[in-house]
């Protein structure tokens, strides 16, 4: 649809007329039933419920190539799964860069009636943050994987539920920006959503992100932030004044609203973590004893420096389970070293993991394991770990890389332990930050150091209070440690969760138990060797 996030008249891709999409909201314990019609002319569509686990469900996960078929033009698939854990969630396109286009929106679980948080609130605001392109996805998909390849460059606008402002800015009074002030009545698409409160009360606001590439940091001015949820777990509470969020993750944070009522005050989120070209987004937090018409009396809150990695690791080590939370199982049963590097193939530039660079099959994972067609993807597995003088800190010596599709496959209830490390870029010096989402399941972040993992980093591992989460980052030249029961039966993606370096090959896939698998849609199949294989409706 067309459309003005920013101001400016874009085509996204929206949801029964919306963008975002709308926002679902429901219980812990409901089944969902989303009907998906597929209105785009020209490609095919899935989408991913990102948090949800799926539990005997996988093929409700939405990830074309993985766990169905693209949805064509003009079908309809029905999503049907529980939600069973109570938390903030977002759901997106995973097919091609079909979340850079727009297709997302908010996935919200509350706790059953009657149940309560062990926190207080009075009211709640959702966020959900994006970054803008004026590019369209096609051409920017294009240009990644063309020859030499174009990257997309830093987004043009940060939107906050699907509302930013391009070429003006909310505080032109208080910047040394030479944008003008943005000339708004109120109605516009993409005026900001105000949040309204009242003096004197606590408020819980939701947070997650699912820009295409900027990492994020929020900051409320004067108030601070105390988090209490991450990714749909609960964390030991601790108060900051800026949080910083990566595509793929989520938190809510409560804030008391005890400052000045004869003010209003700024929300800001700037980007972090690489050279931003892009101006803060920002909303106001209207103390409702006032018009919220009235400027704050101060600029917004600076976004620390972007390349403040050591504000960032502070703030992500404060991240702790809450009491109660279950532990990791003390001992793993398999560690999987996974190297992310930089590399190209055949001129092309690719992100590979332990050299191998991502490429999907044709027929979705899910149905090629469950009925052992051995000719649709790489049966041999992938490697589980990289030579040991690789050297991090120096670009690739062999800067060449294979392309795959082979799958980790492990024991149904398996320990698994997943080092990520991180490494230098193609050329030059740096290394970038990748946050890691899984599918299927949580995890338990057992750590995070720097440089090169090894023999004894263990014993730092974080085993009595390591919080539960569904995305972590792996910082510039550092490794994270991950544990998970491999308890899921069903085909789990796990990737770098910014989309132009999926698109590049940025992730891996992991398989337990599929043969426990029941009730896939035929419609799920329907392509490639799934496809010939069955033709009548009905379950297998
Ligand atoms: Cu939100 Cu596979 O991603």
């Amino acid at each position: 649809m067309i459309y003005k996030p920013d101001g400016s008249e874009h085509v996204v891709m929206g949801i029964n007329g919306q963008f975002p999409g709308p926002t679902i909201r429901a219980e812990v314990g409901d089944t969902l039933d989303i009907a998906l019609t597929n209105k785009l002319h020209t490609e095919g569509t899935v989408i991913h419920w990102h948090g949800i686990r799926q539990l005997g469900t996988p093929w409700a996960d939405g990830t074309a190539a993985i766990s169905q078929c693209a949805i064509n033009p003009g079908e309809t698939f029905h999503y049907r799964f529980i939600v069973d854990k109570p938390g903030t969630y977002f759901y997106h396109g995973h097919y091609g860069m079909q979340r850079a286009a727009g297709l997302y929106g908010s996935l919200i679980v509350d706790l059953p009636k009657g149940q309560s948080e062990s926190f207080h609130y009075d009211g709640e605001f959702n966020l959900l943050l994006s970054d803008f392109y004026h590019t369209s996805s096609h051409e920017q998909e294009v240009g990644l994987s063309s020859k030499p390849m174009r990257w997309i460059g830093e987004p043009q606008t940060i939107l906050i539920n699907g509302r930013g402002q391009f070429n003006c800015s909310l505080a032109a009074k208080f910047s040394n920006t030479t944008l003008p002030q943005c000339q708004l009545k109120g109605g516009e698409e993409w005026a900001p959503q105000i949040l309204h409160v009242e003096p004197n009360k606590t408020y819980r606001i939701r947070i997650a992100s699912t820009t295409s590439l900027a990492s994020l940091n929020l900051a409320i001015s004067n108030h601070k932030l105390i988090v209490v949820e991450a990714d749909g777990n609960y964390v030991q509470p601790f108060a900051v004044d800026d949080i910083d969020i990566y595509s793929g993750e989520s938190y809510s944070v409560l804030i008391k609203t005890d400052q000045d009522p004869k003010k209003n005050y700024w929300l800001s989120i700037g980007v972090r973590g690489r050279k931003p070209n892009t101006p803060q987004g920002l909303t106001i937090l209207n103390y409702k004893t006032i018009s919220a018409s009235i400027f704050p009396s101060s600029p917004p809150p600076i976004t620390p420096l972007w390349n403040d990695f050591e504000h960032s690791k502070t703030f992500t080590k404060k991240i702790i389970a809450k009491m109660g939370t279950p532990q990791p199982p003390k001992n793993f049963n398999r560690r999987i070293l996974l190297l992310n590097t930089q590399n190209s193939f055949n001129g092309f530039t690719k992100w590979s993991i332990n050299n191998v660079s991502l490429t999907l099959p044709t027929t979705p994972y899910l149905g090629s394991i469950k009925f052992k067609l051995n000719n649709s993807f790489d049966t041999n597995p992938p490697p589980e770990k990289f030579p040991s003088d690789y050297d991090i800190f120096k670009p690739p010596v062999n800067p060449n890389t294979n392309i795959g599709n082979g799958v980790y496959m492990f024991q149904l209830g398996e320990v698994i332990d997943v080092i990520l490390q991180n490494a230098n870029q193609l050329s030059g010096v740096g290394s970038e930050i990748h946050p890691w989402h899984l599918h299927g399941h949580d995890f338990w972040v057992l750590g995070y150091g720097e440089g090169k993992f090894k023999q004894g980093d263990e014993k730092k591992f974080n085993l009595t209070h390591a919080p539960l989460r569904n995305t972590a980052v792996i910082f510039p030249y550092g490794w994270t440690a991950l544990r998970f029961r491999a308890d899921n039966p069903g085909v789990w993606a796990f990737h770098c969760h910014i989309e132009p370096h999926l698109h590049m090959g940025m992730g891996v896939v992991f398989a337990e138990g599929v043969h426990k698998v029941k009730n896939i849609p035929t419609q799920a199949l329907s392509c490639g060797i799934t496809g010939k294989m069955f033709f009548k409706p009905g379950h297998y």
